[in-house]
């Protein structure tokens, strides 16, 4: 590689991001703050159901920030709701949207959506208030498939509901790129691993925890799929990291907790997969300027560099007595963020 290559993004977002609570959100909150902003998910325990709860967690999160600009668009978790709800929702300070996950697909999910039909009126009045939706698209069936049967639901949401706007997050295969195509109100985001990794890197050899997450990486097709798409800066493909801290007991342990903990190495992986490529000039449009024109957000200004200057990833991250291991825990990697 050419040595003294350097990139410097405007506003990188990451539309997808856990940052838990409590002590833990002490200790990972720091480490998204190269980021501009991030789209916050509400599967806390209990799940951020309220405008109230929402507001209190946003504010949790800038305390967590220590005074670092970060725009922090805050989601709910989505149950039906009445078009009070809405308008309160919509009213409240750093709302962004509602994140719908299937009845128990994954972590803290348990209260979800057990059947869409029951949700009609209140997506109805979601697309008239322009209010998004971002769904975790997992069916229950095979491990392997489940986002293959949910693109039936996915296509069945964008026809019925022509102008929501929806968010298919974290996509690991080619069919959902493909249906991506087919429908203006789809947008989507993919996470660093899924780019990266199949199933192979999970489960060929010894059984790898800390890349286990939900989807589940899939086959080198689908990541190649994926790998292309964000190469070139599809429209209307965003970068969410997906970021999903657990303690390290939690992973490393019978019933591994499922969650990649990417934040503090997605930007200078990103850069790096990227230069590797030829693409550094889409990266822009990946990790910001598309989600800006999507939905149309103004993010805090943030500029970040980025150079191949190796970064030592630390084994684990340590902080308010919790312990979190990254992706590439005591690897190094070619690119860093110039300080
Ligand atoms: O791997 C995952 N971890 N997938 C999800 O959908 C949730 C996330 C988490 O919250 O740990
Ligand atoms: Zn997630």
């Amino acid at each position: 590689m050419m040595a003294g290559m350097e990139i410097t993004l405007n506003a990188p977002l990451d539309m997808h991001l856990h940052l838990r609570d409590g002590d833990m959100l002490k200790l990972v909150a720091p480490l998204s703050s190269d980021f501009a902003g991030a789209v916050i998910m509400p599967n806390l325990v209990p799940p951020v159901t309220d405008p109230g709860a929402m507001l209190a967690y946003s504010e949790r999160i800038a305390a967590a920030m220590s005074g670092e600009p970060f725009s922090r668009y805050m989601t709910l978790f989505f149950t039906a709701q009445t078009e009070q709800q809405l308008r309160m929702a919509a009213e409240t300070p750093g709302f962004f949207g509602y994140k719908l996950y299937p009845a128990g697909i994954t972590t803290n999910s348990e209260g979800g959506v057990a059947n869409l039909a029951e949700a009609d009126s209140t997506l109805n009045m979601m697309q008239d208030m322009g209010i998004p939706l971002l769904v975790h698209g997992e069916s229950h069936g095979f491990v392997m498939d489940r986002e293959a049967e949910f693109l039936a639901v996915y296509r069945n949401l964008a026809t019925r509901y022509p102008r929501l706007r929806i968010c298919m997050e974290h996509i690991t295969t080619a069919a959902a790129l493909q249906l991506l195509e087919e429908f203006e109100n789809l947008c989507a985001t993919v996470t660093l691993q899924h780019l990266i990794i199949t199933l192979d890197d999970v489960a060929g050899g010894a059984l790898q925890p800390h890349l286990f997450c939900k989807p589940i990486a899939k086959r080198p097709g689908d990541r190649d799929a994926l790998l292309q798409a964000a190469l070139s800066a599809h429209p209307r493909l965003m970068f969410g990291s997906d970021s999903a801290p657990h303690p390290r007991c939690r992973k490393e342990a019978c019933g591994c907790a499922a969650g990649v903990f990417t934040a503090p190495l997605a930007l200078p992986r990103l850069a790096e997969l990227f230069a590797t490529h030829h693409a550094l000039d889409n990266l822009q449009d990946f990790v910001s300027g598309n989600a800006c024109r999507i939905y149309g957000l103004n993010p805090v200004q943030k500029q970040v560099t980025l150079h191949d200057t190796p970064m030592q990833v630390p084994t684990a991250y340590r902080s308010y007595g919790q312990q979190v291991v990254p992706m590439y825990a005591g690897e190094q990697l070619s690119w860093s963020v110039k300080r």
